[in-house]
């Protein structure tokens, strides 16, 4: 693992958006994968002003969410397209055809699994994925257990994940009980994975997964296997890492 230890969320999305700038300019047909979420937020704002400023382009990436809620359509303010939407891809100049999430109102959601994965496969895997870590170790929507061998699926969200999002929900009851999500076999097929973690809450976790034992208890301990993988942390993030 290539860890990169930052002062602070502002310069973890600073680095973040330097790492991705670079890739994007020597690979013009890039494949991203994305996450939503607080932590890459700083992110897409410095993504937005880069394209807004004439510096990179996405007229010909095309890109991969990790996840989306089951339930929600596009226009719900909690759906991750609808995320997407207001933090990156209105403001780019990326063409809609090549925005891809899994559709969480699917009537068969095992076919939209499937379908999702043979799209990802088609645009031939994941260049760079940009990961947030879970208080519990999950990366994209893969909870505690899940199986490192699965692709995209449904999952019934954890009681804790659904807990950490009702921030952004009227009630907990609003939250979905389950997503679609990459599986860990997906996100490992990337060729390039960058890890975003910033703030306390996340040290003892990030520890785990850095110099833990790599186990399907703490999905991104997984990472540790991956050949390219990036983490770039804040102090706090890496306060409990020796
Ligand atoms: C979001 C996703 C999740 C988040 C994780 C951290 O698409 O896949 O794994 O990255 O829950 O969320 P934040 O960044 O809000 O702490």
């Amino acid at each position: 693992m290539n860890i990169i230890k930052v002062k602070d969320y502002p310069a973890m999305s600073e680095k973040a958006c330097e790492i991705i700038t670079k890739h994007m300019k020597s690979n013009k047909r890039s494949v991203l994968g994305l996450a939503t979420g607080s932590t890459p937020e700083g992110l897409y704002e410095k993504l937005v002003h880069k394209n807004k400023q004439g510096e990179i382009t996405f007229q010909y990436t095309s890109t991969f969410n990790l996840d989306e809620y089951i339930g929600l359509d596009k226009n719900n303010p909690n759906s991750y397209y609808y995320f997407m939407n207001e933090h990156l891809f209105k403001h780019i100049d990326i063409p809609e055809k090549q925005i891809h999430l899994p559709n969480g109102m699917a009537k068969n959601k095992q076919q939209e699994c499937d379908n999702y994965e043979q799209l990802i496969k088609q645009a031939g895997n994941i260049d760079l994925q940009i990961l947030g870590l879970g208080l519990n170790g999950h990366i994209g929507f893969n909870e505690p257990k899940t199986p490192f061998d699965q692709r995209t699926h449904i999952i019934e969200l954890d009681e804790s994940t659904r807990q950490a999002n009702a921030r952004f929900f009227n009630s907990i009851d609003d939250v979905p009980t389950e997503a679609i999500t990459m599986g860990i076999a997906t996100i490992m097929g990337s060729k390039k994975i960058v890890l975003l973690v910033s703030g306390e809450k996340k040290a003892e976790t990030l520890a785990k997964v850095i110099q833990g034992e790599v186990t399907e208890d703490v999905p991104a301990s997984i990472l540790q296997k991956h050949a390219d993988i990036t983490v770039i942390a804040d102090e706090a993030a890496l306060s409990k890492t020796k």
